[in-house]
């Protein structure tokens, strides 16, 4: 099977090698039972295409682009030293800008509940792996309209939060009057947070950090503000199966079969994908825009070397699986018993 990279180029290496198995087999260590045939629907392209299936498939071209570089942003980190970079070099200000953009949208739309895998799987599973936080003092980065923080506050926690689009900051704020639960919002860059050093007894990064370009800065500034002995919990798109493509194979009934992917080494430095959540409806459609996310894809060995270089010591990881009843309430979902979508970590700052 060949793979299209994004640019549109056919990556011949990228061909699944040829394993014969049974009968004929060219070698006695390739004893592969066969799989149940694997039925590809007709291609369907839509326009703007929805998270699960195709936000990987089909990225943002450079044209999608809010402002292109005339320079490569000096702030981003040289990733392509250690592999292949063929990401777009964003300025920190464009990042911040495309957020901005995508803020109003985003937060009606998450707030109608179509952020299904973040409320059905991605929150249930970080907040169940979340150690108490009753009476703790939290800070949230990159904490969007803010409903994972109030999570963390309802949780007992005393909530402060941070986010780089103002827009966001404000509809946090709104929520936060019509509920008060002692939130306090404040509009700033992860990469330097605006708070004092050991401020903090945990912070929280609820699928934020792989859309910052410098992530080993931001898990340096976590550590900065948390005391000795607090920790750091994030989620973020997996690093091993959410590369820069990726696509989900369904059988003839629609099931989640396999899930394809390509460019793992390829990091991208503010690559503009342009996807709507899943279940939004036509009209929805009709009268907004589709989100344009910057991505900044790191492969697993990238973070465990940028944990390591931040001094945090790693603690435990969960891979969310929708459970079989999960994936019958909720068919969104259905791709994460194939491969999981993304990944918490939970990393603590030595005493
Ligand atoms: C995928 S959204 C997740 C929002 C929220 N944590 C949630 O789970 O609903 C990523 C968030 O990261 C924010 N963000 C991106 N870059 C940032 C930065 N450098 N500093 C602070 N926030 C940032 C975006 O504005 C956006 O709200």
């Amino acid at each position: 099977m060949c793979l299209k990279s994004r640019h549109g180029r056919v990556a011949e290496r990228f061909k699944a090698p040829v394993l014969k198995t049974g009968v004929g087999a060219t070698s006695p260590w390739v004893r592969i039972p066969p799989l149940p045939p694997l039925v590809l629907r007709p291609k369907r392209i839509p326009k703007v295409p929805s998270f699960a299936d195709l936000l990987i498939a089909f990225p943002g071209k450079p044209g999608d682009l809010p402002r292109r570089s005339r320079k490569p942003a000096r702030i981003l980190r040289d990733a392509g030293k250690t592999g292949r970079n063929m990401g777009v070099a964003m300025e920190r200000s464009d990042v911040a800008k495309a957020w901005e953009a995508n803020a109003d949208v985003w937060t009606r739309h998450v707030r109608a509940g179509h952020d299904i895998y973040r409320d059905a799987l991605n929150t249930p599973a970080f907040l169940a792996m979340l150690p108490p936080v009753a009476g703790l003092r939290g800070l949230d980065i990159g904490c969007g309209e803010g409903a994972n923080t109030r999570h963390l506050a309802h949780l007992g926690a005393q909530m402060h939060a941070v986010d780089i689009a103002p827009t966001f900051v404000r509809h946090a704020r709104e929520a936060e009057q019509d509920e008060p639960l002692g939130i306090a919002y404040s509009t700033g860059d992860a990469m330097s947070l605006p708070f004092a050093a050991d401020s903090f007894d945990f912070t929280t990064a609820f699928m934020s950090l792989m859309d910052m370009p410098d992530q080993e800065t931001v898990l340096h500034e976590a550590r900065r503000v948390l005391r000795p002995g607090g920790f750091l919990q994030f989620s973020i798109l997996h690093p091993c199966f959410v590369p820069p493509h990726r696509k989900v194979l369904r059988d003839a009934e629609g099931h989640p079969r396999a899930v394809e992917v390509a460019g793992y080494f390829d990091r991208s430095d503010g690559r503009v994908d342009t996807w709507w959540f899943e279940n939004v409806p036509l009209e929805e459609r009709q009268r907004a825009e589709p989100f344009r996310t910057p991505r900044f894809h790191r492969t697993l060995s990238d973070w465990i070397a940028m944990i390591a270089g931040a001094r945090l010591v790693l603690e435990r990881l969960v891979e969310p699986c929708a459970s079989v009843e999960l994936a019958a309430a909720e068919p969104v979902v259905a791709d994460t018993r194939v491969v999981p979508l993304s990944l918490i970590v939970r990393l603590r700052k030595p005493i």
